[in-house]
């Protein structure tokens, strides 16, 4: 039975992971941080096969400790803070976890290293968020970097991190660089979810209006339980390589809102959205689209769900979460 630890385990990505590799039978360990931790026993719940194990990414000797009890064969560091309005606020916090928190994993994993004939395989989570005020459209591995928040320059750092360790120590350490992805696990704090879950708040009669920044941005948004079976794919390879995981496709926020108040039966969304500054940034990314042929040609890997199917799939769970809340009285 292969043995995975995963960092960010309460996290969108890291609740679809841990499902993907149970079902493959993998042992899961999830890093969990803090005394008690509220979102322990709702990832339980949903996967009692996972183990939770002590750690943080902020605490070397912490990190080593958990690759010592687990002894994976693959660890997968997804834990960050991943929100990029968040980082302009706490960069010091954002370049403390999402960056040396990268060096800190990898050095973990090189200081124990797992046996000779097995060294163990890390994962780290790259961002197409490196490429900013992007140089070229489609966004490809060769690219350059123009981050343009404190979380893209993080990402930047735990990218060329984990590039460093492969060539000057030889560790199966691979980066994928994912585009957006979403889900119905995805926090109501990123514009897709926010959107989705307001309008269901809408349609149900508990909320009038969404309160949204720039609506010009455009993303290439995939589904995330595709983008972690590309996580996966990457560490199975016998050599490891950095790969942009993406739909090819680019919606602005407008798009993504005329799907979401079409599926949900409306005419319009412009009557419920108002423009309110607290949700601009001190700079944007415009527009993301990637190239993931790479991926399909090394790989394998392709995208299964498509943009509207995504919306869709959002926007029904969230209206069932609401009515569930509703008939609840919560
Ligand atoms: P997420 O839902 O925000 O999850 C972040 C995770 O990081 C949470 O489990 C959180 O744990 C954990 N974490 C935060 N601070 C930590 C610390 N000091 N020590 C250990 N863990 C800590 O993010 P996601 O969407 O799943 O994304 C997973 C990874 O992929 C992140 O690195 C993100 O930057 C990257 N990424 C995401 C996307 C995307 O579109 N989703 C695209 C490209 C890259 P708590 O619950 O304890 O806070
Ligand atoms: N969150 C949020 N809230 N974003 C808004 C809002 C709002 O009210 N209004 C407009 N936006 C715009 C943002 O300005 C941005 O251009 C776009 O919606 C997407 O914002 P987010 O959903 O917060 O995601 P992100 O693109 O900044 O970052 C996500 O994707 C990255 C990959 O490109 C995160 O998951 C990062 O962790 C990830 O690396």
């Amino acid at each position: 039975m292969k043995r995975a630890l995963v960092t960010g385990i309460t996290g969108q990505d890291g609740r679809h992971l841990a499902d993907l590799l149970t079902a493959k039978g993998y042992q899961v360990f999830g890093l969990i941080r803090g005394q008690a931790n509220p979102k322990a026993e709702m990832i339980l719940d949903e996967n009692p096969a996972l183990e939770l194990v002590d750690g943080d990414l902020r605490d070397l000797s912490s990190l080593i400790a958990a690759v010592e009890q687990v002894q994976p064969d693959e660890v997968y560091n997804l834990g960050a803070i991943s929100f990029v309005q968040l980082s302009f606020k706490q960069a010091e916090l954002t370049a403390e976890i999402t960056g040396l928190g990268v060096l800190r994993m990898i050095e973990a994993v090189r200081i124990v290293g797992g046996t000779d004939n097995n060294p163990i395989r890390f994962y780290q989570a790259s961002s197409s968020e490196m490429f900013g005020k992007v140089r070229e459209t489609p966004q490809s591995e060769t690219t350059p970097f123009h981050p343009r928040s404190p979380y893209g320059v993080a990402k930047v750092f735990g990218h060329y991190t984990t590039l460093n360790y492969r060539e000057a120590y030889g560790i199966h350490a691979s980066s994928g660089i994912l585009f957006n992805h979403e889900g119905p696990r995805r926090g109501l704090e990123f514009v897709t979810r926010k959107i989705t879950n307001s309008l269901a708040r809408i349609k149900l009669g508990l909320q009038d209006e969404i309160s949204l920044g720039n609506l010009d941005a455009a993303r290439d948004w995939g589904y995330a339980g595709d983008y972690v079976e590309a996580m996966w794919m990457m560490l199975q390879q016998d050599v490891p390589d950095d790969y942009v995981i993406a739909t090819g496709e680019t919606h602005t926020i407008r798009e993504f809102l005329d799907v979401a108040f079409r599926i949900a039966g409306y005419d319009s969304w412009e009557p419920f959205v108002k423009h309110d500054t607290r949700f601009d940034r001190p700079a944007e990314v415009d527009l993301l689209m990637g190239d993931a042929s790479k991926a399909k040609a090394k790989l394998g890997w392709t995208p299964k769900v498509t943009f509207e199917e995504l919306v869709r799939m959002m926007y029904e769970s969230d209206l069932a979460i609401e009515t569930a809340k509703m008939e609840q009285g919560r």
